[in-house]
C-alpha cells in the first residue's frame, strides 16, 4: 500500500538517518541499531533527598529526610525528571535511599517495612514512567549504625537479603540499576568485595538476572583510587552465578573540590588525569563502569574544571558507559552542588552549571543526544551559595593521596529553595524527540 511512496520514504529516511546520526548514537550502541533517547548512552541526574541527613559513619535517620515528591514532604521529582527527560534527552536517574529508611526501624535481614516501600516504589515508578533507567542507589557507606558491614556490622547476609527484597520487586524491570552502595570507605577491601559478592548473587538468584550491578570501591569511590586501593582489582573478581560477569560495571564518584568530599564551592581539579587514567585501566581488563556520581558548584572554577572533566568521560565513552550528576531532587538552588532546575510559570528551567557541564559535554560528544534545549540557561546571580558551604581554599591541603572522601554535606538539607535569575529564557522543542519520533515513524511504515 505504500509502495508508491517508497521512493519518498526512502528519501525522507535517508534524511532522518542521517540527522540522528548526527544527534545521537555512541559507537557501542550504534551496532544495535537503537537511536532514541532512551537507548543511548546513560546520562542522568541524581533525585535525592530521602538520604539527607544519612552520615559517612551509616547512620541514616528515617525523618530527616526530604522525599522528593509532591505531596510527600520534598520536592517535585517526578516533575524534574519528566522535564530532564522530555527537554533534555536525559536517560538515567539515581534515586538514592538508606537502608534504615526501607526498614523503618525493623532490622537488618527484616522484612521492609511495607509503608516505607511502597513510598520508595513510588519514586521508582515515577522515573520508569519516563522511559530512563533507574539507579537504586543504598546511601549507607558501607555501613549500618556505624558498623561495616560484613565486618563488625551487619553480615553479609543480611545484606544480601537487603538486595533480594529489592531484586524480587524489580526483577522484571530491565531499567533498573542496582547501585549496591553508596562510597564505601575505611574498610578491608577483600572483605568488601566478598560482601558485594553476596550482594550480586542474592540479585540474580531473585531473578534479576539481566540489569545493570555498580560494584564501588572505598575510599568514598574516587576515580582516582580504585586501581590504588586495590578496589577495582577485587571487585572486578565478583562474578555472576553462571561464572560470567555480565552487567557488572564498576562503579565511580569523583569530586573536583580540596578534599574530594563536594563540600567546598571552589574546584581545584578536572581529574582530567584520573579519569585517562582509570579508562585505560578499564580498556586493558576489557571492563565498564559507570560514573555514578560527580558533582560541582555553580563558582566560576568549577564551570570550567567540571566541563573539563565531563568532557574527558564523554570522550572514554567506551569504557564510561554513563555519567550521572549530583543533585537535584529536593535540593534547593542555592545548595553548594545544586543542579535543581526551578519552576518558572509553566516551564522548568536548568541552572548554568547543567547546561554547560553537564548536558553540553554530552551532547557534544559521540554519545550524546542534541536536544536544543541547552538554550533554556539561567544565569546564577553572582553571590555564592549558602555561606557554610563557601570554601576557604587552603593553598596547602589539597591530599596528594586524594585520600579522603565525599562527606556529609551532600546529604544535609541546607538549601534554602530560592534562586535568583538573572537573564530570561528560551525554550525550544527537543530536536531529538522529533527526529526519532520521525525516524520510528518512517520504520514502521516500511516494515
Ligand atoms: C586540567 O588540569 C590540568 C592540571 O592542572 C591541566 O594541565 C589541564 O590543562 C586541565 N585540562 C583542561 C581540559 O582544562
Ligand atoms: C572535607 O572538608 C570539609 C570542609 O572543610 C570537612 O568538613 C570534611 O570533614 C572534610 N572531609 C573529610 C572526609 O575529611
Amino acid at each position: 500500500m505504500f509502495v508508491q511512496h517508497l521512493g519518498l520514504l526512502a528519501a525522507l529516511f535517508a534524511v532522518a538517518q542521517a540527522k540522528v546520526q548526527y544527534l545521537v548514537g555512541p559507537p557501542f550502541l550504534r551496532g544495535s541499531g537503537k537511536t532514541c533517547p532512551a537507548d543511548l548512552k546513560p546520562q542522568g541526574i541524581a533525585i535525592a533527598g530521602i538520604d539527607f541527613g544519612c552520615d559517612i559513619d551509616g547512620t541514616c535517620p528515617v525523618n530527616s529526610g526530604s522525599f522528593p515528591l509532591s505531596g510527600y514532604g520534598g520536592s517535585d521529582g517526578e516533575g524534574q525528571m519528566k522535564h530532564f527527560v522530555t527537554d533534555n534527552g536525559l536517560n538515567m536517574f539515581r534515586l538514592p535511599v538508606s537502608w534504615q529508611y526501607l526498614l523503618h526501624g525493623k532490622s537488618p535481614g527484616d522484612k521492609f517495612d511495607q509503608d516505607a516501600f511502597a513510598r520508595y516504589d513510588k519514586l521508582m515508578q515515577a522515573c520508569l514512567n519516563t522511559g530512563a533507567y533507574c539507579m537504586i542507589d543504598m546511601h549507607n557507606f558501607a555501613r549500618f549504625d556505624g558498623g561495616i558491614i560484613g565486618q563488625g556490622g551487619p553480615t553479609n547476609d543480611q545484606f544480601g537479603d537487603l538486595w533480594s527484597q529489592l531484586a524480587t520487586a524489580y526483577a522484571s524491570d530491565k531499567k533498573v540499576v542496582f547501585g549496591l552502595m553508596n562510597e564505601p570507605h575505611d574498610l578491608d577491601i577483600k572483605l568488601w568485595s566478598d560482601t558485594c559478592q553476596a550482594a550480586v548473587t542474592a540479585i540474580r538468584k531473585a531473578g534479576a538476572d539481566k540489569q545493570m550491578i555498580l560494584l564501588p570501591g572505598t575510599n568514598f569511590d574516587s576515580a582516582a583510587t580504585l586501581v590504588s586501593t586495590g578496589s577495582a582489582e577485587a571487585l572486578l573478581k565478583i562474578t555472576n552465578p553462571d561464572g560470567s560477569n555480565d552487567g557488572l560495571l564498576l562503579d565511580i564518584h569523583k569530586y573536583l573540590d580540596e578534599n574530594n568530599s563536594g563540600q567546598h564551592a571552589q574546584c581545584t581539579t578536572n581529574n582530567t588525569e584520573a579519569f585517562t587514567e582509570l579508562a585505560a585501566y578499564l580498556r586493558k581488563q576489557k571492563r565498564i563502569g559507570m560514573v555514578s556520581e560527580t558533582g560541582a558548584s555553580s563558582d566560576s572554577s568549577c564551570m570550567t574544571a567540571f566541563c573539563a572533566q565531563n568532557k574527558v568521560i564523554n570522550d572514554n565513552s567506551d569504557v564510561y558507559v554513563g555519567l550521572v550528576a549530583w543533585a537535584a531532587g529536593s535540593f534547593g538552588a542555592s545548595y553548594v552542588l545544586s543542579l535543581t532546575p526551578t519552576r518558572q510559570g509553566d516551564r522548568w528551567v536548568n541552572n548554568e552549571l547543567f547546561s554547560k557541564c553537564v548536558l553540553a559535554p554530552w551532547e557534544n560528544s559521540e554519545g550524546g543526544t542534541s536536544s536544543s534545549s541547552t538554550t533554556a540557561t539561567a544565569t546564577r546571580s553572582a553571590t555564592k551559595p549558602d555561606s557554610s558551604s563557601t570554601a576557604t581554599v587552603s593553598s596547602a591541603t589539597r591530599t596528594p593521596t586524594d585520600n579522603v572522601g565525599q562527606g556529609v554535606a551532600t546529604d544535609s538539607k541546607d538549601a534554602p529553595s530560592s534562586a535568583t535569575f538573572l537573564k530570561p529564557l528560551t525554550v525550544q522543542a527537543t530536536l531529538s524527540q522529533v527526529a526519532c519520533l520521525l525516524l520510528g515513524g518512517l520504520i514502521h511504515l516500511l516494515s
